[in-house]
């Protein structure tokens, strides 16, 4: 692992990367003539100006498009947008207020401590979520079905976002397949009811199950909108996923190459605005039946820095909530199963006896967090991650709770009572985390871990013949999303920065006070430990 963070190895990368560049250029140039020669080859210009190049590109509707629903054989597949543009202003803001305006909705907790023993909440609901009535009604003609990516978080942040074009373009949400992680092995579908709490989802927004979107779209997608750029093989996996048919007249164009003509922007990149015009005119299509490929985070929309709230009941001009608000409330439909957090309650019950515990995500484990990471930036954070000493990380914690600190924490509470510590890291991080509470405990004896394993908790669990007989498919997909829920539940949360994870967890993390939202104690670990550790060594 010291390799990744050596220079020398950075530096091979650049001399790789420079002629990869030099190579690029030199076929960009080819292409640019063969494009002069025929005409056919388009490789879009990507515009700096936003709002300028959504004016001027009249993004292409095909004059054959077939709005009915039952629709021919031979109606082509259309690509949507046609043509890139950038986003300059995409760079995410950083967390700042704290306290915001009270809202008169429902409470954000699922506050049912009542266990259900007879499995019924872990069988899939026979629902039909077309029948249930909705915050957000969208048209019951129109359809998004949005094909998800990447790990099981990142599927969470495309949900999002699908939602929210899906509302902006007043087209019924389609329930996806999620899929397991790929540190897991093979990568496996995973059904809507095993990853969030559909009713839930489908009491704020118009959804369908895959079933009805295929019987109502006759097995065939009229559109592809691309969230990123899509490939064949994308594509292919949507098909599989929703035995659907996207019909291709022009397959040649789609070989395993990014789509020819297609989105001029990288992946991953935020380069749609929130902008309901500017979204419309995007895709804009009456075709009935859509997929929203490689859905991650287009949008430049973000849950950072912020709190998740549903609308207040009497909300009606849907057009006029504002992007921001109408995305946390978006952010709060996306729960949880039920039978997770009563999970969740009964671990937290049973182990830790108390709602005032502390809850820490580690996420670190360089192998598969640093992946995604490039050039200086990688180097950068493996550096800190490599130097970071468990008992740095300890340390920072101590310094850092308010409990063991601040004396208006310490007066609601009994100051010689023991504070419960929870820590969540991947499997392959477990000594890390033991090492972090050995010390946490030699360096405050009030410090208590929580000492049963939430894995071993579930073998035991009577819980265990619920997901064996309904089908789940994953078990780590289980012990994640309950530490998930325990992360939210937990009255101090100390985050992983840098981590999808973490990142769908602290929107949710609020309580009323005093008629005001007021958010729950957050602090970045990364950071704190990163102090921790600069000190040490300046010492040393
Ligand atoms: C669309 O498809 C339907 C059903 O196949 C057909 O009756 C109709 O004529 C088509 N419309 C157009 C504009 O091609
Ligand atoms: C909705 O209800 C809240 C209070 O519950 C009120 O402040 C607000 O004005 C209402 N909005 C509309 C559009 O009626
Ligand atoms: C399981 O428990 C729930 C909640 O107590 C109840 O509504 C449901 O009818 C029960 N189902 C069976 C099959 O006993
Ligand atoms: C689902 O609900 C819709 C609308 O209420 C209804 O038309 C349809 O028959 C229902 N389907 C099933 C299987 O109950
Ligand atoms: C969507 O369109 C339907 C008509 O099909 C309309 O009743 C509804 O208000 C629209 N919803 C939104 C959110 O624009
Ligand atoms: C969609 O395209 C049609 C036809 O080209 C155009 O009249 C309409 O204004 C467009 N709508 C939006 C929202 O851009
Ligand atoms: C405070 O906690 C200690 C240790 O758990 C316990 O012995 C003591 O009775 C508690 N005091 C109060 C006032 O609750
Ligand atoms: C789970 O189900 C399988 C068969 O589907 C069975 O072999 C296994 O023993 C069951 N495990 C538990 C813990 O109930
Ligand atoms: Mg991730």
């Amino acid at each position: 692992m010291a390799k990744i963070c050596s220079l020398s190895y950075i530096k091979r990368h650049v001399i790789k990367l420079t002629l990869f560049i030099v190579i690029l250029c030199l076929v960009l140039e080819y292409l640019y003539i063969m494009e002069k020669f025929s005409g056919t080859f388009r490789v879009g210009k990507v515009s700096k100006d936003i709002s300028e190049s959504l004016l001027s590109s009249s993004l292409t509707v095909s004059t054959h498009e077939n709005t009915s629903l039952l629709k021919s054989e031979e109606s082509p597949i259309h690509f949507f947008p046609t043509q890139g543009f950038t986003n300059t202003h995409s760079i995410l803001k950083k967390p700042t207020a704290t306290v915001f305006p009270p809202a008169a909705s429902s409470s954000n907790m699922h506050h049912s401590s009542k266990i259900y023993l007879n499995c019924s909440t872990w069988r899939k609901p026979l629902h039909n979520v077309s029948a249930l009535s909705s915050q957000i009604t969208l048209a019951p003609d129109r359809f998004l079905y949005p094909g998800l990516i990447w790990g099981p978080n990142n599927q969470v942040i495309g949900l999002f976002q699908s939602i929210y074009v899906a509302i902006r373009l007043n087209r019924t949400l389609v329930v996806p397949l999620f899929q397991t992680h790929n540190t897991q092995g093979k990568i496996q579908n995973v059904p809507d009811y095993q990853r969030i709490d559909v009713d839930h989802l489908c009491s704020f927004v118009s959804c369908i199950s895959i079933e009805d979107f295929r019987k109502k779209c006759s097995g065939s997608m009229d559109v592809v909108f691309q969230a990123m750029p899509s490939k064949m093989r994308d594509v292919k996996k949507f098909q599989r996923d929703t035995q659907m048919h996207i019909i291709m007249k022009e397959e040649h164009k789609l070989s395993d190459n990014f789509v020819g003509n297609s989105l001029q922007i990288s992946a991953s990149e935020n380069w749609l605005p929130s902008n309901q015009q500017v979204i419309r005119s995007t895709f804009n299509t009456t075709a009935p039946c859509a997929l929203f490929a490689n859905a991650f985070k287009p949008l430049t929309l973000t849950s950072m820095g912020q709190i998740a709230i549903p609308l207040d009941k009497n909300y009606t001009k849907v057009r006029q909530i504002k992007d921001d608000r109408l995305y946390m409330a978006i952010v709060d439909s996306v729960r949880r199963p039920e039978c997770i957090t009563q999970l969740a309650d009964a671990y937290i019950d049973a182990n830790i006896g108390t709602d005032e515990f502390v809850a820490v995500h580690w996420r670190y484990d360089k192998n598969d967090w640093l992946r995604v990471f490039r050039g200086l930036k990688k180097y950068e954070l493996c550096e800190v991650v490599t130097n970071i000493t468990p008992e740095d990380v300890a340390r920072a914690i101590i310094n850092n709770l308010p409990l063991l600190h601040d004396k208006n924490e310490m007066h609601s509470q009994n100051i010689s009572a023991a504070v419960s510590v929870y820590i969540a890291t991947p499997p392959s991080l477990k000594e890390f985390k033991l090492e972090i509470f050995n010390h946490l405990e030699n360096l405050d004896p009030r410090i208590k871990r929580v000492s049963l394993d939430l894995d071993v908790y579930l073998s035991k669990s009577v819980f265990n013949k619920c997901w064996n007989s309904t089908g789940w498919v994953s078990l780590p997909d289980i012990l994640s999303l309950i530490e998930m829920e325990i992360m939210r539940k937990s009255k101090y949360f100390f985050y992983s920065y840098e981590s999808t994870w973490s990142e769908n967890i602290r929107p949710l993390r609020w309580k009323r006070s005093e008629g005001k939202i007021q958010r729950l104690f957050e602090a970045s670990i990364l950071d704190l430990s990163k102090t921790v550790m600069k000190k040490r060594k300046k010492r040393n």
